[in-house]
């Protein structure tokens, strides 16, 4: 029987290493924490250019979704290369593009008709929502909040606000953004406690921001992530982006769901605002949409389309294997029924990382909604401090030991295998990392 994971030459081994060094002389610097060398992936296993293989709770940043290599993703790319790859879907027209736009739009919350914008990647998703709520409202401002991130062109940078070294010497970007905390209840920004807060941090937009200093008459839009990704995996009460939701429309200022990390069945249900039975006006997505293959999509309310041909394009928006891609990963997620599945792995693995919790007390948190799951590390739990470098060195000895993880916010690490995972690679993968967290809290002194 084939033993995952198995790491028999310790990572990286001497043909990764020879790879890193040729990375590191050519490829420019950007986000790598760990040194693996991917040479193939199957399901919800990876293994390395030495032959080691990894139980992966990374999904390549949440965006292998229906497992590494499905079968009838890669048949489905194949296929269409044959026929033709690429055909400039925003000046052409192709089947392919208009199938996976009716889809999409079906798909997204609320009942009202809707279009779609495709692109390559979650930041053009989000540039795409910033233009067209400038477009459509003849409003120049826009939302969002501490710790969100929505990706790091200009446009979308200046929505950002999840590390500082994301916006060093790149000021300016684009003015007339305003953030504001977020529901972080764990580290209220207010030192309140929920519920008796009464959920200040959503109020403050209209009591504090709309009287003081924004009018709500100058806001195009407002930027929520309904579980706050790359800051931390941050999930809000439900009433946070209720609240939210009403101010918006209260005001006509269009409530942008980014779903980029959290979407695409990740959190047990399709999209991670249904979870809080909000209706946005416009809906980001990318990532796990085309398992692997680069797609964008911005989906919104027809009236506020563009309605000057010329006012917004690009080139490889309808991407001919892009759309072939998403559209068999949403035939997958329904087949295979991966939303109840990300629901009910998730839930083993929620219940296995609170009975971490009680173990050691260096998880000050565990939070997550599906497979969407994290736990934060302080140094003390009544002080909260956090155990930043206790994290990182989690996270290099996961992949020791077989076990690919990824940080999050500012000592978090965030758990997101495939949906398609087993639970008996799940309990493994749970396995190394108890005795991960065991072994750190050992080396620093706590328990
Ligand atoms: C919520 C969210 N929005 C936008 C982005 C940007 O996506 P991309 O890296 O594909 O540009 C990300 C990336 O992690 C994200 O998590």
């Amino acid at each position: 029987m084939v033993k995952i994971p198995d790491v028999r030459i310790e990572p990286p081994g001497p043909k990764a290493r020879k790879i890193i060094q040729l990375d590191k002389k050519y490829v420019a610097t950007s986000t790598k924490s760990t040194p693996l060398v991917v040479e193939k992936a199957k399901g919800s296993t990876v293994w390395d250019s030495d032959g080691n293989s990894y139980i992966d709770f990374s999904s390549g940043v949440s965006v292998m979704n229906v497992g590494h290599c499905h079968p009838r993703v890669t048949k489905a790319i194949a296929d269409q290369a044959k026929l033709f790859a690429h055909f400039a879907g925003t000046d052409y027209y192709h089947e392919l593009q208009a199938d996976l736009s009716q889809r999409l739009c079906r798909l997204a919350p609320g009942g009202c008709d809707k279009k779609i914008f495709l692109s390559n990647s979650g930041t053009e998703s989000v540039e795409a929502a910033m233009k067209l709520a400038r477009w459509s409202s003849h409003r120049g401002q826009f939302i969002s909040f501490i710790n969100g991130f929505h990706g790091r062109t200009l446009g979308s940078l200046s929505l950002t606000a999840s590390k500082a070294v994301q916006q060093e010497r790149y000021f300016p970007t684009t003015p007339g953004v305003t953030h504001i905390p977020y529901g972080y209840c764990y580290r209220c920004a207010y030192h309140l406690e929920y519920p008796s807060c009464g959920i200040w941090c959503a109020k403050m937009i209209e009591e504090v921001h709309f009287d003081t200093h924004l009018p709500p008459e100058d806001v195009a839009a407002l930027f929520l992530e309904p579980v706050q990704g790359e800051g931390g995996y941050i999930v809000p009460p439900k009433e946070f982006p209720q609240i939210i939701a009403k101010t918006c429309k209260a005001h006509e200022i269009l409530l942008v769901d980014d779903e980029v990390q959290a979407g695409i069945a990740r959190t047990g249900k399709f999209w991670a605002i249904d979870h809080y039975d909000v209706v946005p006006d416009v809906v980001c997505a990318a990532k796990a949409l085309g398992s692997g293959v680069p797609i964008g999509a911005t989906i919104f309310r027809s009236e506020l389309d563009w309605k000057k041909i010329g006012s917004h394009s690009n080139t490889f928006g309808g991407n001919a294997l892009a759309c072939a891609a998403a559209l068999t990963t949403l035939d997958i997620i329904d087949s295979e029924k991966l939303v109840l599945a990300a629901e009910k792995r998730g839930r083993l693995l929620n219940r296995r990382l609170h009975e971490m919790m009680e173990e050691y007390p260096i998880i000050g948190d565990v939070r997550g909604l599906g497979l969407m799951q994290a736990t934060e590390f302080v140094l003390d739990p009544r002080t909260k401090e956090p155990a930043v470098e206790a994290r990182n060195k989690m996270e290099l000895l996961a992949f020791k030991r077989g076990l690919i993880i990824l940080g999050c916010g500012i000592s978090a690490m965030r758990y997101i295998p495939p949906l398609t995972i087993t639970e008996k690679d799940l309990d493994a993968g749970a396995d190394v990392l108890e005795s991960v967290i065991r072994d750190v809290s050992r080396d620093i002194g706590l328990k």
